[in-house]
């Protein structure tokens, strides 16, 4: 139920945008702390910078130059997060990791970008309840390059003129400095934002480009996300058509290898005739055309021999609606990157999410006006994900059963009392200062469906009866827009906001295959509890399976055969791939990242 007390007794927590609003959470780096912030400021300043050159000393001459360079690359990010400032208020209400929430989260974005033009980029941290893993050193270098590229290339200056001219004259060549991968739009919001973080990180592998190519339904979702140059593909560009040429356009990777017109690279340095033919290869297309989709057309993608044929061209034009990321392990060139970049595997769609993808101020402005009036004050947010997919429906009855169960099950929505349960213990939770606003024991329960009827049924429950442990439940759902309308600009912002309020949540409950709960889990940093799907029309029993791994699933993995791939068999680690890429907890045809 919606405990009307709870959005409107209590003073919203207040998050500043301006640099002025600053500096009362910030982190002790050496701990200590001196009396006045002026003084403090500065007296911390020279601490940090102390602790960190008495660090890199001991680092130099205990441990090794290695140690000294990865010390000197935290402290450069520790510095330069100082030099950004630890800016914004810590808001009042109950996150517990917002407590020291540092903005730049650790250094994963880039300071000095404009605060007003994309509050959440600065705003975000001090909502989410999670951030369980840092960025590795070799990941915030390896975005700080990428950045500095995408300013060289960007659209607008004139490395991206030469590489536009080229695409002209038709032929790819030396002599152009950058390379670019173009990522277009293919199916659901959560698809999207799968298939961009994919294509981001295939970026960094390649060192590519992303450029994006939105449609006006998704024109004001994201903000801008590197600092000084745009990510927007121009209209001018000349390959015409783009959002129209569809899964097997002449220019895709398999019909130009079919027709020779591009040549798999065999990498084999022993061999001086493979050199030659190397040599003799046609040159290489201004552009090839990928199709990663459902029905992965382009599969040979995932071959090392055909990554080095596509090092050579200028231009790929990315269409996917898939998380990709877990299929680039297998692939030699990228799965040594890879380890670096991700120690921990489970973190690199949760990472680059959070890097990547910053609502827009429009949409920014839903999620925090809810969060504000329905889920701050909570000690508790639990997120609940319901999506029913045609080839998996079920009635509303049976899913609301499985939906039970399951919690039952994995102890996640707070139990019930039964009727003889002892009232004047009940009287007492919702009498003592339901008016302080604190929360207490306020548990929110947030549920994002397409459908009203999870959240009717739900909120009748904590009405019928109450709660037991004293536990104050409100239930609540933004929106329910009874059907999916990719097509619309203002369903995707509102779908977005809800991706981004389910991000805050300290638990969560997904269906089973949907890249909506994916995202949600992913910006969460929560590995979620998932309905399993009712394949067959079945109800699945057990209803549910607690993720081992917070990642997204790869639904369409390619499968490849050895024939195909060469190399496979010969370069990478296979033992050291099938512990971290493995079939998914929720689709047995889909694989993703474990460590
Ligand atoms: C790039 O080309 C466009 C026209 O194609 C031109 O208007 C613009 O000035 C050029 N920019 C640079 C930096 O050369
Ligand atoms: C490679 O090609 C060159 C000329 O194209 C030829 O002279 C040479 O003998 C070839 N080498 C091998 C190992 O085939
Ligand atoms: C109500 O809250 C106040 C302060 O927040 C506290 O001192 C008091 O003990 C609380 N009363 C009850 C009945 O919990
Ligand atoms: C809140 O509820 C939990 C579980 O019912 C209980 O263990 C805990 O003591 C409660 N906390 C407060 C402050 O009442």
């Amino acid at each position: 139920m919606e405990m009307s007390n709870a959005g409107a007794g209590g003073v919203p927590p207040k998050l500043e945008d301006d640099d002025a609003a600053a500096a009362a959470a910030e982190r002790e780096p050496c701990g200590g702390g001196a009396p006045r912030r002026e003084e403090k400021e500065r007296w911390r300043r020279e601490l940090v910078v102390g602790c960190l050159v008495a660090l890199l000393l001991f680092a130099f001459f205990v441990l090794g130059r290695e140690s000294a360079s990865e010390v000197l690359q935290i402290a450069s990010s520790k510095l330069s997060a100082m030099n950004g400032g630890f800016t914004t208020k810590n808001p009042s209400h109950g996150g517990g990791a917002a407590k020291h929430a540092d903005e730049l989260l650790g250094g994963l974005l880039a300071p000095g970008m404009d605060r007003r033009s994309c509050r959440s980029r600065y705003q975000a941290a001090h909502y989410y309840k999670h951030f369980p893993y840092a960025p590795s050193p070799h990941l915030l270098d390896k975005l700080r390059a990428y950045e500095a590229r995408h300013r060289r290339c960007a659209p607008g200056t004139p490395l991206y003129n030469r590489s536009v001219e080229q695409l002209r004259s038709g032929r790819s060549a030396g002599g152009v400095e950058c390379n670019y991968v173009v990522w277009l739009p293919f199916d659901g919001l959560g698809n999207r934002m799968l298939s961009m973080v994919s294509g981001f990180l295939y970026a960094l592998l390649t060192d590519r480009v992303l450029l994006v190519d939105l449609p006006h339904d998704s024109s004001d979702l994201f903000c801008e996300p590197f600092p000084g140059a745009t990510w927007l593909l121009p209209p001018d560009f000349p390959v015409a058509n783009l959002f129209g040429l569809g899964p097997r356009p002449e220019q895709s990777y398999t019909i130009l290898l079919n027709k020779k017109k591009i040549t798999a690279v065999v990498n084999n340095d022993d061999d001086p005739a493979s050199k030659n033919a190397t040599a003799a290869l046609p040159p290489p297309p201004a552009y090839v055309y990928l199709s990663l989709g459902y029905q992965m057309a382009d599969k040979l993608f995932f071959c090392g021999d055909d990554q080095r044929a596509l090092a050579k061209v200028n231009w790929l034009l990315l269409y996917s609606d898939l998380y990709f990321v877990p299929s680039l392990y297998s692939v030699a060139e990228f799965n040594g990157e890879l380890r670096r970049l991700f120690p921990a595997k489970e973190s690199a769609c949760h990472l680059l999410a959070r890097y990547l993808l910053h609502p827009t101020n429009a949409v920014w402005g839903m999620v925090t006006r809810y969060y504000n009036s329905y889920l701050a004050q909570a000690s508790r947010r639990i997120g609940v994900q319901i999506r029913m997919f045609n080839f998996a429906s079920v009635s509303v009855d049976d899913l609301y059963n499985q939906i039970l169960t399951c919690s039952r099950q994995e102890h996640v929505l707070p139990e019930t009392t039964t009727d003889n349960d002892n009232d004047d213990d009940l009287a007492t939770a919702y009498d003592s200062n339901s008016s302080n606003g604190g929360g207490g024991n306020y548990t929110a329960i947030l549920i994002a469906s397409l459908y009203p009827d999870y959240y009717v049924r739900i909120r009748a429950t904590y009405y019928e009866h109450a709660a037991r442990g004293r536990v104050r439940v409100g239930v609540f759902q933004p929106t329910h827009e009874e059907r999916q309308a990719t097509q619309r600009l203002f369903h995707n912002q509102k779908a977005l906001a809800e991706i981004h309020l389910l991000g805050f949540s300290d638990e969560l409950v997904t269906s089973g295959m949907s890249t909506f709960g994916y995202v949600g889990s992913s910006l969460a940093g929560v590995r979620p509890t998932i309905l399993m799907p009712a394949h067959g029309h079945r109800v699945p029993a057990p209803p549910c399976r607690r993720a081992v791994s917070m990642e997204p699933c790869n639904l369409t993995p390619p499968r490849l055969g050895e024939a195909e791939c060469r190399e496979m068999a010969a370069v990478v680690d296979k033992e050291d791939v099938a512990r971290h890429v493995k079939v998914c907890e929720d689709f047995d045809r889909g694989v993703k990242f474990f460590d």
